[in-house]
């Protein structure tokens, strides 16, 4: 199948139209491309495939630096094809599409540019690694349980020392995971070892397990941490609340500016670490729980709400919960922007709208972009 391709959308996929008129999600290529298609999934309301020959290329197009990049191969990149400034105009258009679509939002979005990723490569200082039968360490096809033997991985720090990791023997069928630290320490693990690594934010440590969750990249800690204060706008009296707040990282930037904090998180070896990191803040109190359990028990008044969930967001019943506390403002920090537009759209409903909103490009290479949302009370 040839085709025109029209848009791009959420997914690190663009959209185009099968001559029967059902939508096709097509990789591997860009807006204003027309391409010959390989069909990867066949539904009775859309296709998805893969552009495996560009006949008339973008402007935006260039060679993949990964080798492993491309159809049918590593699915850990979704952009490789792609010129670094252009994918960051990709994301602000699926972040500004999203918020019109989902939450009838129309806000012209900027993907900021963080420090040392020019070129897009050797950021990753996490990755998890899935090992095939024989042994081999690699990584996954896109939408498939396939483990595709690499080499490299360009997206990684150097310090992870990928080549080393794959050309070793691992417990067949299993995963294997490389953390860097800040200060390049580097630490292997299979399974979830009672280790930690030393990480370095805000001006000061932290103690994150190791395989457990820190911001992927470098650079994200402290530039989410400074976003995050610019909305919170925090005062000495304020009482907050850090939902989904794993090893504390945005507790411990808000504690030197409010009254008290309840930071809530529901690993356990990540609350253990939150406990250390922030025992020195005496008014920050760690609470092991799950945030959809925690929030409707007893929801107290507070004035300032952060909340950093999983991909899949916060949902209706969490948004309610934070409603019922009634900040004053709510800083959402969102890895995807579909399910920030969708609890968006629940706050709307309480009285709450989007303030300002930043975008930053934590994940080149791939289709990832993380939001800050100021949400403030009308
Ligand atoms: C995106 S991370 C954010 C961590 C922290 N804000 C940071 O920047 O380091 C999301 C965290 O939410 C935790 N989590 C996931 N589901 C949860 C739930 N239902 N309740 C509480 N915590 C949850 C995860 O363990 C993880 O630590």
């Amino acid at each position: 199948m040839i085709v025109d391709i029209e848009r791009v959308a959420h997914g690190g996929v663009c959209v185009a139209h099968a001559d029967d008129g059902r939508v096709v999600f097509v990789r591997h290529t860009l807006p204003g491309e027309r391409v010959r298609l390989v069909v990867t999934e066949e539904k009775k309301s859309y296709i998805r495939a893969d552009a495996v020959e560009v006949l008339t290329p973008a402007a935006g197009r260039v060679d993949p630096p990964c080798r492993w990049a491309g159809p049918g191969r590593c699915g850990g990149c979704d952009w490789q094809h792609v010129d670094i400034a252009e994918q960051r105009l990709l994301k602000a258009t699926v972040v500004q599409e999203q918020l019109q679509r989902v939450a009838g939002i129309e806000r012209a979005v900027t993907v900021e540019e963080a420090a040392g990723t020019s070129d897009g490569l050797g950021w990753r200082t996490r990755m998890r690694f899935a090992v095939d039968d024989s042994g081999r360490a690699g990584l996954r096809r896109h939408r498939s349980h396939d483990v595709v033997p690499i080499d490299d991985c360009l997206i990684a720090v150097r310090a992870a020392r990928v080549p080393d990791l794959v050309a070793r023997d691992w417990p067949p069928d299993g995963e294997v995971s490389v953390d860097v630290s800040a200060a390049g320490e580097r630490a292997l693990s299979i399974g979830t070892p009672d280790e930690q690594l030393t990480e370095h934010a805000v001006d000061r440590d932290w103690l994150v397990p190791v395989g457990g969750f820190w911001q992927v990249h470098p650079a994200a800690a402290d530039v989410l941490a400074e976003a995050l204060l610019a909305s919170a706008e925090p005062k000495a009296t304020d009482r907050c609340l850090d939902l989904y707040s794993g090893v504390g990282l945005f507790a411990g930037a808000l504690a030197p500016h409010v009254a008290s904090i309840v930071a809530v998180e529901s690993d356990g070896r990540a609350v253990a670490a939150a406990k250390a990191n922030l025992a020195s803040d005496q008014h920050v109190t760690v609470v092991r729980d799950r945030v959809d359990r925690w929030i409707r028990r007893d929801p107290q008044p507070v004035d300032v709400v952060v909340l950093d969930p999983p991909r899949k967001g916060a949902r209706g019943a969490v948004v309610n919960g934070i409603v019922a506390c009634d900040p004053r403002v709510v800083v959402y920090v969102a890895c995807d922007p579909a399910a920030l537009a969708r609890d968006l759209a629940t706050f709307a409903e309480h009285g709450y709208e989007l303030g300002r909103l930043r975008a930053f490009d934590l994940f080149p290479m791939t289709a990832h972009v993380e939001c800050v949302a100021q949400v403030i009370r009308r």
